[in-house]
């Protein structure tokens, strides 16, 4: 059970447009309340053209932080007085800390927290990158992350797919150009070490040759092929989410190579068709409940500054992420059987999901 709200609260929150769909409330004040502050998290919708009056009047009523989400990510820049590596390479925020100066004026510092989150997760799943060939299937903002945090961690190769290729194009030339400027200025070589959100990071040039990273257009035939020889396949794109969770990147009869690790970044539902396609052919499937969980375990570590356990924190916010990924919508598929269930709950590393009948699947 959490404090009630007093004059002593921390706040920290979430802000988005749309937001209020967000799973980062419950995942964050589990945590809290498990780690004993008197914090709460609360979603803020913010209209896009509101943001930086929004991001200074957080900091202004004293909130110690807040995760950024779509479509702020890029658009909270101009509102910070400093931005991580990570984020700057990117152009994309999600984690904002405020602070005070000596003289009481407030700084806005922006993180990347997606970038170790996803690295975070592989490795917690037993797959190092270092050395690695990897497809990317897509090229949004997501892609970005995952393409520069596997650069990072000394994949060997990277393939980009995507529907329109010449986004793909873009994508390469944008990470190894603002990795060529950063480099020049020194600023990733022993930046943030001390932070456990750029725990990723190696030398510099691990992110320039002898990586090679190049593009393909996505159609079924490359990405069949180029999977044959792939270590790690990541689905980076929208497809198969919720609701039109019969998508899928992935071509109706091509067996997944068994040997091969499938990724995917989306979370709703835990098991994706791609997921359950690579679990039939006997491929590794990891599912996207994982990063989310520890982009949040990381924000938090940043906000508290409290040397948490971000393993322990990781578990728990995706405890709390799966169990309500079930419920979500009264509508969802995922509540109309009890085995769809169990493999949902099966999900939480071995743990059952809470037995609160507010979160147990709803019966015909
Ligand atoms: P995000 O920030 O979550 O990455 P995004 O920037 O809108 O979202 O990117 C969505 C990605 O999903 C893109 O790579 C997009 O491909 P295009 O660049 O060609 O638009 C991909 N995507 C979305 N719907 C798709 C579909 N039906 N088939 C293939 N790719 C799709």
């Amino acid at each position: 059970m959490g404090f009630a709200i007093n004059g002593q609260t921390q706040l920290i929150g979430v802000i988005g447009w749309p937001i209020e769909h967000s799973l980062s409330p419950a995942m964050h004040n589990a945590a809290l309340d498990a780690l004993g502050l008197n914090w709460r998290y609360v979603a803020m919708p913010v209209r896009p053209d509101e943001v930086v009056t929004a991001v200074r009047g957080l900091a202004a009523l004293g909130f110690r932080g807040c995760n950024v989400t779509v479509p702020h990510k890029p658009a909270v820049i101009p509102a910070l007085d400093s931005v991580s590596p990570e984020a700057e390479a990117l152009g994309a925020v999600n984690t904002l800390v405020f602070t005070r100066d000596g003289e009481g004026a407030a700084h806005i510092a922006g993180h990347n927290t997606d970038v170790a989150g996803f690295i975070g997760d592989l490795r917690a799943n037993g797959f190092e990158p270092e050395g690695r060939r990897i497809v990317v299937v897509g090229a949004g903002g997501a892609a970005r992350g995952v393409v520069y945090g596997l650069l990072r961690a000394g994949a060997v190769h990277i393939v980009v797919l995507n529907r329109t290729v010449e986004r793909a194009r873009q994508l390469v030339e944008d990470l190894t150009q603002n990795d060529r400027k950063q480099e020049a200025r020194g600023k990733i070589e022993g930046a943030d070490n001390e932070n456990p959100a750029s725990c990723i990071a190696p030398p510099a040039s691990c992110i320039a040759p002898p990586a090679s990273c190049i593009v393909h257009p996505l159609t079924d035939e490359t990405l069949v092929e180029l999977a044959r020889g792939a270590d790690l396949l990541v689905n980076t794109t929208t497809v198969g989410m919720w609701p039109k969770v019969e998508g899928c990147v992935w071509p109706e009869g091509a067996p997944v190579p068994a040997d091969l690790t499938v990724y995917d970044l989306v979370y709703n539902p835990p098991e994706t068709r791609l997921l359950r396609l690579a679990r039939q052919s006997g491929a590794r499937a990891i599912d996207g409940l994982g990063m989310l969980a520890r982009q949040g375990a990381l924000a938090l570590d940043l906000w508290t500054e409290q040397a948490l356990n971000v393993e322990a924190v990781t578990a728990l916010m995706r405890r709390e992420a799966v169990s309500l990924s079930i419920v979500r919508d009264p509508s969802n598929p995922m509540l109309r059987s009890r085995s769809q269930y169990q493999s949902v709950a099966a999900l939480c590393d071995g743990s059952a999901v809470p037995a609160s009948p507010r979160r147990r699947p709803r019966r015909k």
